[in-house]
């Protein structure tokens, strides 16, 4: 296992996810007959290998997106762009663009575009359910998990939704879901075309998200760790993403977050570059419960720039903060200590 202890996140659960890779035999394996088996059993993904970083039916890894319902958000043209290269659309993506012969990548376009399912937005909104069950229902329909992690379940590919409901606010995730590329053209995530009725559902269902799901995430991170790495900075790395400081101060904390509707010399949330230096342990843990903001250009205007949220004091543990404040200090440039004297 040691060889295993310095790699990054990524990788690592990459590494784990073939380790714990178990064989179904075909008698019982629900996914026979379906486009996702026909797409993991295909000559395509023999040759190139998709499932390391994808799951495919019921196999594979968890750097990317589930495939499984694929076809739900990516047009056609799309997904040929994208295959052509991943990079001219997500520059720096882990996805590589891969040597196709002739042929093949309109022989992937067209596996992929089949797997998917018939959305049951229609019934879910009909129905007498409450309207967060209503929206909690369509995060399913939709396969937001393929993307969004809540709790212990999903991916990493979008900012981790655990305490989505306590940073945003539901006016903005209205916005936000209505048409994400609207509001943030180079976002990696697609416009659902999701009916009104169902973005407000979603939005209510998204703002009862305040952290109850904080420690099934914890709990996972903590069995992460002992299986591969036990360093404080890779298990505060998990940690920043639960909390999602991720999707205001950019996923290494390198910023360039775009705050909207913020005053003049606050365009961007602040990266956490100089954290280290500015703050101790806990400064830092105040700052992080007690909630602060930038002014507004136009008080008036909606969306309202986006705020560091309160969180509350219970919801860190002493790991938490240890882990949580050396990931963000390992991100500060090394020290010179030996110029300094
Ligand atoms: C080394 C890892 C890796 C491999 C191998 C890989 N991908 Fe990806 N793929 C990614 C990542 C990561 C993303 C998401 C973009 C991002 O976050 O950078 C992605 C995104 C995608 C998407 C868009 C998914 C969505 O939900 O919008 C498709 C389609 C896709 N990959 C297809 C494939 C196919 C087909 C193969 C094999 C021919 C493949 N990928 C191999 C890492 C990989
Ligand atoms: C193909 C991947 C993908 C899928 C599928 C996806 N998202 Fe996203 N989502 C993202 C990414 C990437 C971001 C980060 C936005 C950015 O900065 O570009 C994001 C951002 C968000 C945010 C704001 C996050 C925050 O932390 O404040 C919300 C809310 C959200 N998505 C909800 C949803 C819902 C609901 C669905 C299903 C209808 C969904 N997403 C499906 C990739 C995805
Ligand atoms: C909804 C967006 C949002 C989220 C989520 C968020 N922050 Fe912030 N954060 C901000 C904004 C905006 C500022 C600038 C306002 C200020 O400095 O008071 C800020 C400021 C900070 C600062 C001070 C930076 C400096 O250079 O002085 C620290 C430290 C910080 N955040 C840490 C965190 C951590 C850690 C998390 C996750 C637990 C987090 N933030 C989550 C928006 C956010």
């Amino acid at each position: 296992m040691s060889e295993l202890r310095n790699l990054p996140l990524s990788a690592a659960l990459l590494t784990l996810t073939w380790l714990a890779a178990v064989p179904s035999s075909a008698q019982d394996d629900p996914w026979e007959g379906t486009p996702q088996k026909a797409f993991l059993d295909s000559e395509i993904v023999r040759k190139y290998q998709c499932v390391t970083c994808h799951t495919i039916a019921d196999q594979g890894g968890t750097v990317g997106p589930i495939l499984n319902l694929v076809g739900l958000r990516r047009e056609k043209d799309w997904l040929d762009r994208w295959l052509a290269d991943p990079n001219a659309i997500k520059p720096g993506t882990k996805m590589p663009k891969f040597p196709f012969a002739p042929g093949e990548r309109e022989t992937t376009v067209g596996y992929l575009a089949d797997m998917k399912r018939r959305l049951r937005t229609a019934e879910i909104l009909a129905g007498d359910q409450e309207q967060t069950a209503k929206g909690r229902a369509l995060f399913v329909d939709y396969d937001c998990y393929a993307c969004h992690r809540i709790g212990d379940e999903g991916r990493f590919v979008g900012p981790d939704l655990t305490w989505v409901g306590l940073r945003k606010t539901e006016r903005w995730e209205r916005i936000w879901l209505s048409d994400p590329p609207g509001f943030k053209p180079d976002t990696f995530m697609p416009n659902f075309h999701i009916p009104q009725e169902g973005v407000a559902a979603l939005a209510a269902y998204l703002h009862t998200l305040q952290g109850q799901d904080n420690d099934a995430g914890r709990q996972w991170e903590y069995r992460i760790s002992m299986f591969i790495n036990t360093n404080d900075v890779f298990r505060g790395e998990m940690v920043w993403k639960r909390y999602g400081c991720w999707a205001c101060h950019g996923e290494n904390g390198k910023g360039g977050i775009r705050n909207p509707n913020a005053a003049p010399g606050h365009e961007f949330v602040p990266d956490m570059s100089g954290v280290r230096d500015k703050y101790d342990k806990e400064a830092f843990l105040a700052k992080i419960t007690s909630g602060s903001e930038v002014p507004a250009a136009d008080p008036q205007a909606v969306p309202q720039p986006y705020r560091c949220p309160a969180y509350p004091r219970e919801a860190f543990n002493q790991q938490d903060v240890d882990d949580l404040y050396a990931y963000v200090a390992s991100l500060a440039p090394p020290k010179l200590r030996w110029i300094i004297k």
